[in-house]
């Protein structure tokens, strides 16, 4: 059917009573005579909180959580589904189920609640097409109605508490009232939608030492749990969850406030429950109340719903080492577990904020693993609001529910900061490069631009980025648990280079754009800060090349962006190299330096000292959670102590994608597969083999088709197969050969 002519007129409709959280707004469907059958049905909903759509008594559609969270003070998303003519019968149900999603349920550690507004609201049109083309319009209006729905608690943190006795019992109906609702602010969907990706058997059921019931899906996943059960009438069952075990017993503490507790209260009869309005971040779940004990918990009693963005997948990594296809597994399911409606830090505890940095970071390998142009491209329109609303300003989140504890003494000074404000340019950067499309990086550029001339303006005259607050290269193992931002490479090192690298992203971006005057002034300000950098902190004679420090962030930055002449690039990569062996081949760096280190190793020509580093067992190393039994990527190398204890400190998720950027390493350079100019027109084919590895294969489903490339190293040689999709062109560049371009199709290289 056709889209709407008209923009979309409908009230932003509340019910004049709150049932717990969890109101259903409802009307009749009333057909109009005359015009024979219904032949297509198409709704339009979303809500102030979050809205299931049922016609008919039927949910529309299985997308959950809708409208998912965006900066709600000047945009809202309203999605768009065809419904089945048949559903819509005269007489049918039209209702929208409310719950508190991010718009009105606790946010941030302080667990402010409504943050947004304190009124939950529908807002939907259904438009009807008859057999003889005359269109009916159904609207939220004052004539609708609101009752309590099932739901009597529900919060995206603590859980959701549902009371089965409530289905089908005779419930109260209020009236509705039209609120003030601006619907310039409304926007159809670009992001993918938020929907149940998977289900996950329990893998196994046992007592705890105390005598808990715990239940093990296997994996640390994020969504819920859906129970079948029957028992007694009120009798009700518990579920907490928590992503490890500390002794045996279900490890709650690193949840900090977040409850993540369901409570299903029983009808009498046979019950299925599924809190559809939370979501937990978890493997373990440790069940109360069951009727019968834990011998009653059957095959399809629990099923863990594994609940995210539904990023389109397109990479995939495997070697000869399985704890390394171990590590790229538990990136994947990071990915999967923190994108959800926004890229968030963690999934799990009082926080689920979209951090900047860590995305910043992470995007690279994300962009690989799945096609993250509409989930990214979409957050970076509330990027660019937010900015646009604090005088070019990128915020430690987004959307920023930050601004509104900004003062509060758990909160650091927010101004520019490296890393996290560089997203602005970082992550447009990124999807250029593996999307290529030209349109998107336009639309970021003017606040990528703003952020550049932001922090130009906290540059000293010499170029160098020494005032304000800096997260700097967060969460340095050496760093106090109780101390993230102390890292070995001092602030104003790790911010300076940032600002050089931001700065020479924008003058490609500029040149790009065909905008020659940015182009220059971003050229001359990356020279200013290229110079101050290295008057400050860099030290290099015929013996070797020193920066500030002398920690290897210092290097694997300096190296990795270029701030260095190609004589000390040389030599400072053997001073990283021996930094890394003095570490006895343990990560010695934060956020910022582990994200690059294995590149600049590499590209110094030392790529022996990378491997050991990434194949690294010892606490701190990638390889160490995996030893460890993770199944996710860790926020802290340590976050659970070789002891089996969780680490004392105040953030300890298990899910934090931050250090899964790895997996852009072992796609790029163990598996081989990079974008030689955006989009993969050019497809760089580069394996670097080593560390004993006998053989990887990578693929990626590219905007031209399905690139891959396989080897297999045996008796000295290597053997490589690429795979060049039509459209693009590949250059292979392989160990001892000279590079080659090569044409769509299969090649087979020996080196
Ligand atoms: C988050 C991080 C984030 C950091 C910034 C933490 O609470 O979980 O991942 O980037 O704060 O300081």
């Amino acid at each position: 059917m056709t889209d709407f002519a008209a923009p979309p007129v409908a009230l932003m409709i509340a019910p004049d009573q709150d049932f717990d959280g969890a109101p259903v707004l409802f009307r009749r469907i009333a057909l109009e005579g005359g015009h024979g059958a219904v032949v297509s049905a198409a709704l339009e909903a979303t809500a102030l909180g979050v809205v299931t759509p049922l016609v008919g008594g039927r949910p529309v559609t299985d997308e959950v959580l809708t409208p998912g969270w965006s900066s709600y003070e000047w945009r809202l998303r309203y999605r768009r589904w065809e419904v089945a003519p048949e559903a819509v019968a005269d007489g049918a149900e039209l209702a929208l189920a409310l719950g508190n999603g991010w718009y009105r349920g606790q946010l941030t550690w302080l667990s402010l609640a409504r943050v947004y507004g304190p009124e939950l609201a529908g807002w939907a049109r259904l438009e009807l097409v008859y057999a003889d083309g005359h269109r009916q319009v159904i609207t939220t209006d004052q004539t609708w109605q609101a009752r309590p729905s099932d739901t009597t608690f529900n919060d995206l943190y603590d859980g959701q508490t549902i009371d089965a006795r409530r289905r089908g019992a005779a419930l109260p109906t209020v009236g509705v009232h039209a609120i003030d609702f601006d619907p310039a602010k409304l926007v159809p969907f670009e992001t993918p939608p938020v929907r149940p990706l998977q289900e996950i058997p329990p893998q196994k059921v046992f007592r705890a030492p105390s005598g808990k019931v715990l239940v093990d899906f296997g994996q640390n996943l994020v969504g819920w749990v859906r129970v079948k059960v029957s028992g007694p009438v009120g009798t009700t069952v518990t579920l907490r969850h928590a992503e490890v075990l500390e002794h045996g017993e279900l490890g709650t503490r690193p949840l900090r406030r977040a409850k993540a507790t369901d409570n299903f209260v029983l009808s009498g009869g046979q019950d299925v429950f599924e809190p559809r309005l939370t979501y937990h971040g978890f493997r373990y779940v440790e069940v109360a109340g069951w009727p019968g004990g834990p011998d009653a918990i059957g095959d399809g009693s629990l099923t863990a719903v594994v609940v995210g963005s539904d990023v389109p997948p397109t990479g995939t990594f495997e070697c000869s080492e399985p704890l390394l296809n171990q590590l790229h597994h538990n990136a994947v399911w990071s990915m999967r577990g923190n994108f959800l409606a926004v890229p968030t830090d963690c999934p799990q505890r009082d926080e689920r904020l979209g951090w900047t940095g860590d995305l910043a970071i992470f995007a690279p390998t994300a962009a690989f693993l799945g096609d993250v142009s509409g989930f990214l491209g979409d957050w970076l329109v509330d990027l660019d609001l937010e900015q646009a609303h604090a005088a070019g300003l990128v915020p430690f989140v987004v959307p920023d529910v930050l601004k509104y504890i900004a003062g509060d003494p758990t909160m650091p000074p927010v101004d520019t900061v490296a890393v996290w404000s560089d997203a602005a340019v970082w992550v447009p950067w990124t999807l250029w490069q593996a999307y290529g499309d030209r349109a998107a990086l336009e639309r970021q550029y003017p606040a990528a631009a703003a952020h550049l001339r932001r922090l130009a303006g906290l540059l000293e005259s010499d170029g160098v980025w020494s005032q304000g607050f800096q997260f700097g290269d967060w969460l340095d193992p050496d760093a106090p648990p109780d101390n993230p931002a102390a890292a070995k490479t001092p602030p104003v090192v790790v911010a300076t280079a940032v600002a050089y690298r931001t700065a020479c992203l924008m003058a490609q971006m500029a040149d790009l754009l065909g905008l020659a005057e940015d182009a220059a002034e971003w050229r001359a300000l990356a020279g200013r800060i290229r110079e101050g950098f290295r008057d400050r902190f860099v030290r290099s004679d015929a013996s070797g090349c020193w920066v500030e420090s002398d920690a290897p962030t210092a290097y694997a930055i300096a190296i990795a962006w270029e701030l260095l002449t190609p004589a000390e690039t040389a030599a400072a990569g053997v001073r990283l190299a021996e930094l890394a062996a003095a570490a006895g081949y343990r990560i010695s760096a934060g956020f910022v330096g582990t994200a690059f280190i294995l590149d600049a190793l590499a590209q110094t020509g030392q790529l022996d000292a990378a491997y050991r580093l990434l194949l690294q067992r010892e606490c701190p190393s990638w390889l160490y959670a995996v030893t460890m039994g993770a199944t996710t990527i860790w926020e802290r190398w340590d976050s659970m102590l070789p002891d089996g204890s969780i680490n004392p400190g105040e953030m300890t998720s298990f899910n934090h994608y931050a250090y899964g950027a790895v997996a852009d390493w072992l796609h790029r350079v163990v598996g081989g597969l990079a974008p030689a100019e955006p989009g993969y027109r050019v497809i760089r084919f580069a394996p670097r083999p080593g560390g004993g590895l006998t053989w990887a294969k990578v693929e990626l489903a590219t905007r031209f088709g399905v690139a891959r490339c396989a080897w297999q190293a045996a008796d000295g040689h290597l053997a490589v197969t690429v795979t060049v999709p039509d459209g693009a062109t590949g250059v292979v560049d392989l160990p001892g050969l000279a590079p080659v371009e090569v044409a769509p199709g299969e090649h087979r290289f020996t080196a």
